[in-house]
């Protein structure tokens, strides 16, 4: 099965590297919009605009899905999507909240949203986790993260000063938090110790593992093989190679 892979730019990789581990695909294309990002603080319009550049990008692939390993356009985007789409398309929103309700969680612990402006504000989480029956959520917006990814900043003072400025005021301590950006799995380690450090180690939800389960009950007939990867990008292509050969050891 050849598939593509959708982001703005380099946290996409974190969700293609599931996919490429698993050795459940024939070919991953990846194009990251990396002359554009950060998407997450765009206003809705804009991002569906640039999304529906993307699915154009992809009919010259024949894919026969399109994951869509951006948060921020899972949130906005994907109806609009799907209309001019001649493959279908999944996000990574309901595969997370699906995770987070497959592991041992209660309907009464702390859960912690982080994303962009554009994931947080449209509520897509909030909705999904309560009519789950979650009633402890907190959802706040962690733009900032993205440009320190995306720099390639995965530790240090920078970082701490960001995780301080954004996590002082949470009301209470978080026992699983679902990473809602893609860009963020990079940076799982040095949240959870932050949050380690003031009491209970939390739980991550990770969407790229979470996709990669919510594919395998779709499609049950999937079986290993080598999987082939083209990368693209809209600025500075041999960037993002140089960085997908790193995280997916190619
Ligand atoms: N990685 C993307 C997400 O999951 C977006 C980062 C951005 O472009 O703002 O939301």
């Amino acid at each position: 099965m050849r598939i593509g892979v959708f982001d703005s730019g380099v946290g996409g990789l974190t969700v293609m590297r599931s996919l490429y581990k698993s050795s459940l695909f024939s070919e991953i294309i990846y194009f990251g919009d990396t002359a554009r990002v950060p998407y997450g603080s765009k206003d809705k319009n804009t991002i569906i605009r640039y999304s529906l550049e993307a699915v154009e990008f992809f009919k010259n692939f024949n894919i026969e899905l399109l994951v869509v390993a951006c948060n921020s356009v899972s949130a906005s985007a994907i109806p609009q999507m799907r209309e001019e789409a001649n493959f279908p398309i999944i996000g990574v929103v309901e595969a997370g909240v699906l995770a987070l309700k497959n592991s041992l969680v209660k309907i009464d612990d702390n859960i912690l949203v982080i994303g962009t402006k554009t994931t947080i504000s449209s509520n897509i989480y909030q909705r999904l986790l309560g009519d789950l029956g979650f009633c402890n959520i907190e959802a706040i917006e962690t733009g900032l993260f993205v440009p320190i990814v995306e720099e390639g900043i995965f530790k240090g003072k920078v970082l701490d000063a960001t995780m301080e400025y954004y996590f002082q005021n949470l009301k209470r301590h978080p026992k699983y938090i679902i990473l809602g950006c893609t860009h963020f799995p990079l940076i799982a380690s040095a949240i959870e110790e932050y949050f380690t450090k003031q009491g209970q180690k939390p739980i991550l939800i990770h969407s790229g593992d979470a996709i990669m389960e919510y594919l395998k009950n779709i499609y049950p007939n999937l079986r290993e093989q080598d999987t082939q990867t083209k990368f693209f990008a809209s600025e500075n292509p041999n960037k993002l190679k140089e960085i997908a050969k790193q995280w997916l050891n190619l």
